[in-house]
């Protein structure tokens, strides 16, 4: 069990961003991840819709004999986090959690924002979960969709990306907010412009930074670390995608890591529906 891989979804290339730091974090671990970049973008799309794609995504991985799941996508999580807890026979671990535990304890005038999908937000989820761990703060939140596409378009560093953080991120230079949370996991990639454009004074939040290390722990904690002593196998990324794509954003984000890209059909999910 300690050798099979952990599992990671997203609706693209996003869930790379917290892929990336279980790398980093745990160098033993082997990591399959599929990103569904046929169907994206989750985020407009009714959220039983994301449920039924989350769970095609899921059982790909299961059957792939990995020992743990991560939903490394904010909406997936929203959509489908409780009912593959409820389904798959190992463990499940979303991001919005972690996201919100966080940002609770970096606030300091406890003036949060949050930023994702339009699924994200219209479930407050966020809102939900930060207000849980503390009642007096004061939330802003917007959907910010338009940074999807440009992150799967491999646009993120373009002067357009600039234009359009602008854009959307306007209204929150208004709020005095000292803490903004990435909720959505293609945010990362774009976390240089957004924090030029807040300044300083705003602390960004990466759920992901936060969600590895309760990986880490959960498999410390159950003896499911990889403690082998050779160098762990290559990761496996898939995606319904182009192949060719998704390996140049893969190479830009993750550098020199081992890994291999590998196109799935979306016929094979279906195949599968019961
Ligand atoms: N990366 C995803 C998230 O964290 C969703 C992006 C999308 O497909 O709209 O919400």
């Amino acid at each position: 069990m300690k050798e099979q891989p952990i599992g990671f979804l997203d609706s693209g290339v996003g869930g790379l961003t917290v892929a990336k730091e279980v790398m980093k974090q745990l160098p033993n671990e082997q990591i399959y991840y599929i990103g569904d970049s046929a169907r994206n973008p989750y985020g407009p799309r009714p959220m039983a819709e994301v449920r039924k794609f989350t769970h095609q995504l899921a059982h790909f991985l299961v059957e792939k004999n990995i020992k743990l799941l991560v939903v490394a996508c904010n909406t997936a999580t929203v959509a489908a986090l409780d009912s593959l807890k409820e389904e798959l026979p190992i463990p499940v671990i979303g991001v919005i959690e972690s996201g919100s535990k966080v940002a609770t304890t970096t606030t300091q005038n406890h003036k949060i924002g949050v930023i994702g999908t339009l699924g994200t937000i219209q479930s407050k989820e966020y809102e939900k979960q930060i207000t849980n761990l503390t009642e007096q703060t004061e939330i802003y939140s917007a959907a910010c969709p338009r940074f999807v596409s440009l992150v799967e378009d491999d646009q993120f560093e373009s002067e357009l990306a600039e234009e359009i953080v602008q854009e959307e991120l306007s209204s929150f230079k208004h709020t005095n907010i000292d803490t903004l949370v990435l909720g959505c996991t293609h945010f990362p990639l774009l976390q240089p412009m957004i924090q030029q454009f807040l300044g300083e004074q705003v602390t960004l939040i990466d759920p992901g930074v936060e969600t590895a290390k309760k990986v880490a722990k959960y498999l410390t904690e159950h003896q499911l670390l990889n403690e082998t002593e050779q160098k762990p196998k290559e990761h496996v990324l898939f995606t319904t995608g182009s192949a060719e794509k998704f390996d140049e954003i893969a190479r830009n984000w993750l550098g020199n890591k081992q890994y291999i890209v590998e196109h799935v059909s979306l016929e094979e999910f279906r195949a599968n529906d019961k």
